[in-house]
């Protein structure tokens, strides 16, 4: 088993992720810490705490970081509505599970104290996780690897050159990326190649609870792809860490534009080597696609 913590941003694709993670034996999810990104943190939280009321799981919660390191939260309800995960009556927070501690300290205690060394999986902004290697370093020797689902080596969905969640916060990102730490990154470009077709889609209602749940989340989510294929960026991360011959996967040096007056979160892969750099991550460039879809489908089929 891999001992697992998961920081998100609940969040649509988050839900999905927790729950190809969370009902998947090879893993021993041991804490999931909230952050604020596609919605508020109060929304996140209460979002994750919902997600274990529904899933059935006692995996602790704990609060993390309200704003980005320094900019202003740029949410994005507008795709995942309002609450973050609009589209389904889910049942009401399991919120015994709430920890009386801040997300940093949680995952400090929890990395401490384990026997073995703990994988962290950030599928949201990287605040958090940039604040806990800044104020309690000695983690750093007992995380095993991070794979976060962020950045792109092309081109981005936030802005034109910045992927969501470093977009988000692009500082923490920064942190995050220079820390060397083993490092994966599932990337847009990746996750652009994730799609699950219609046909697909229309039958995760009918495959138990979770299928029910992603099928109604689905069709809020990113409406016109409803349609068309949708993309699972979040299970990026979870595949990586289960199934990294999905992916197309190179080593490189990569950095995060903080400065740029256009390209703020841009994450800079240097492919070529042009900048004499070390490699400080294993980037995905790619999917293959039918064989991801397959993955997703029958993870969905065993949440139960
Ligand atoms: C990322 O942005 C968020 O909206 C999703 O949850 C995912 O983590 C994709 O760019
Ligand atoms: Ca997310």
């Amino acid at each position: 088993q891999i001992p697992l913590i998961i920081d998100t941003d609940p969040g649509i694709d988050d839900a999905v992720a927790i729950a190809l993670a969370v009902f998947n034996p090879r893993f021993d999810v041991r804490l999931i810490t909230t952050v604020a990104g596609n919605v508020s943190i109060e929304a996140t939280t209460t979002n994750a705490l919902k997600l274990m009321a529904y899933y059935g799981k006692d995996v602790p919660v704990a609060r993390g970081a309200a704003e980005p390191l320094i900019r202003q939260l740029d949410d994005a309800s507008d795709i995942h509505g309002k609450t973050g995960m609009e589209g389904f009556d889910f049942p009401e927070p399991k919120t015994e599970l709430l920890l009386d501690k801040h997300a940093v300290e949680a995952m400090r205690d929890e990395i401490m104290a384990s026997a073995e060394p703990v994988t962290v999986m950030p599928i949201g902004p990287l605040t958090n996780i940039a604040l806990l290697l800044k104020t309690f370093p000695e983690v750093k020797s007992r995380i095993e690897r991070i794979v976060l689902m962020g950045g792109s080596v092309t081109r981005g969905n936030k802005g034109v050159m910045a992927e969501f969640n470093i977009f988000v916060d692009p500082e923490a990102a920064k942190i995050v990326l220079t820390s060397g730490l083993d490092i994966t990154m599932a990337t847009l470009d990746a996750g652009l190649g994730t799609v699950i077709p219609p046909e697909k889609t229309a039958q995760l209602k009918d495959m138990g609870k979770v299928g029910l749940m992603a099928h109604d989340l689905f069709q809020r989510y990113r409406k016109r792809s409803f349609g068309t294929g949708l993309k699972m960026y979040d299970a990026c991360a979870v595949a990586c860490l289960l199934e990294p011959d999905l992916f197309d996967m190179t080593k490189a040096f990569v950095d995060v534009e903080i400065a740029g007056e256009l390209t703020a979160g841009c994450t800079v892969v240097d492919l070529k080597g042009y900048l004499k750099r070390e490699p400080n991550a294993t980037v995905t460039t790619g999917v293959h696609a039918d064989r991801f879809c397959d993955w997703f489908m029958d993870g969905i089929a065993h949440c139960a």
